[in-house]
């Protein structure tokens, strides 16, 4: 069952809230909610997942980069629309965007300025290209929020980092900086902020100066090995998701971080 769509006025605002800019064959993609750290709203994920197909549809753009304004690249879900309108199925805002991510067939490079909490790293995974400027963060306080890994992190980030690695990210939840996460190959380079723009431009404009059919056809076999077992690795983390949103353990997180206190999960 579908939920309800956001209202007209929210979706009208995502226009402000997810900007689109295409300068030669690139498309770059900002979050534009800088007053809340660019915190991804339902509206939000609807603009981006049309952005993200609208992009995969017009031979016009050849990569997309995302990124965030106002030195943030973004915290993450909205943790207030989460509690007023949790997700309760896989037809909602936050899964269309995340499928739109899985499909998008033509490159995606991040670039990762101050925080990136959430889905903001989660979604780092399935770009082909990431880069962060000194000074980003990089966060997955799932089980901290009373949560799961979501977006495929179980799975993609053990491929990527090994299971050690990724049990400590996952399950810790803690903060790590711009220099683990390129040592660590959850990003490709970690750069000086200074100049960091113009150095993802410029490798931007590198990627969409490449044979389009052969790039696109070289993404999809990168990825085809493991994309399906990716897609079914989604839909069990969402189902998981869904059902822990609004448990005891995650409305003491999301009413902690409302009160700006500490969790405490010493009841449970
Ligand atoms: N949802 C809703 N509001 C958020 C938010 C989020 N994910 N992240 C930040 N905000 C709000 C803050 O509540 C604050 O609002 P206020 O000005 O009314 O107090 C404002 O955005 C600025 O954030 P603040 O925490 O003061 O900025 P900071 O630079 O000190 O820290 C973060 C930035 C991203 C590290 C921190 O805000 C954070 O950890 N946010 C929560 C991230 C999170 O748990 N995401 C969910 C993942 S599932």
């Amino acid at each position: 069952m579908s939920d309800a769509p956001p209202p007209t006025s929210a979706r009208e605002g995502a226009e402000r809230l997810v900007l689109s800019a295409l300068e030669g064959r690139v498309l770059t993609v900002t979050l534009n909610r800088p007053e809340r750290k660019n915190a991804l709203t339902l509206a939000m994920y609807d603009a981006l997942t049309a952005a993200l197909r609208g992009a995969a549809e017009d031979p016009a753009v050849r990569a997309v980069v995302l990124r965030g304004a106002g030195g943030c690249f973004t915290s993450g879900n909205d943790l207030q629309d989460f509690m007023r309108s949790p997700p309760k199925s896989h037809d909602t805002p936050v899964f269309h965007f995340l499928a739109a991510l899985l499909e998008f067939p033509k490159p995606l490079i991040a670039a990762v300025e101050g925080p990136a909490v959430g889905i903001g790293t989660t979604l780092l995974l399935h770009c082909d290209l990431a880069f962060a400027a000194e000074g980003a963060s990089f966060q997955l306080p799932f089980g901290r929020l009373g949560l799961v890994p979501e977006g495929g992190s179980s799975y993609l980030l053990p491929l990527m980092v090994g299971h050690r690695r990724a049990a400590e990210l996952l399950l810790l939840g803690e903060r790590f900086g711009a220099d683990d996460a390129a040592r660590l190959g959850v990003i490709n380079a970690a750069w000086p902020a200074e100049g960091f723009a113009a150095r993802v431009a410029e490798r931007a404009a590198a990627v969409a100066a490449l044979p389009p059919e052969a790039t696109r056809l070289s993404k999809q076999l990168l990825k085809a090995p493991f994309r399906d077992e990716l897609a079914r690795v989604m839909r069990a983390e969402g189902e998981v998701f869904i059902g822990r949103l609004g448990s005891p353990e995650n409305a003491e997180a999301f009413m902690a971080f409302a009160q700006k206190r500490a969790p405490d999960f010493s009841r449970f």
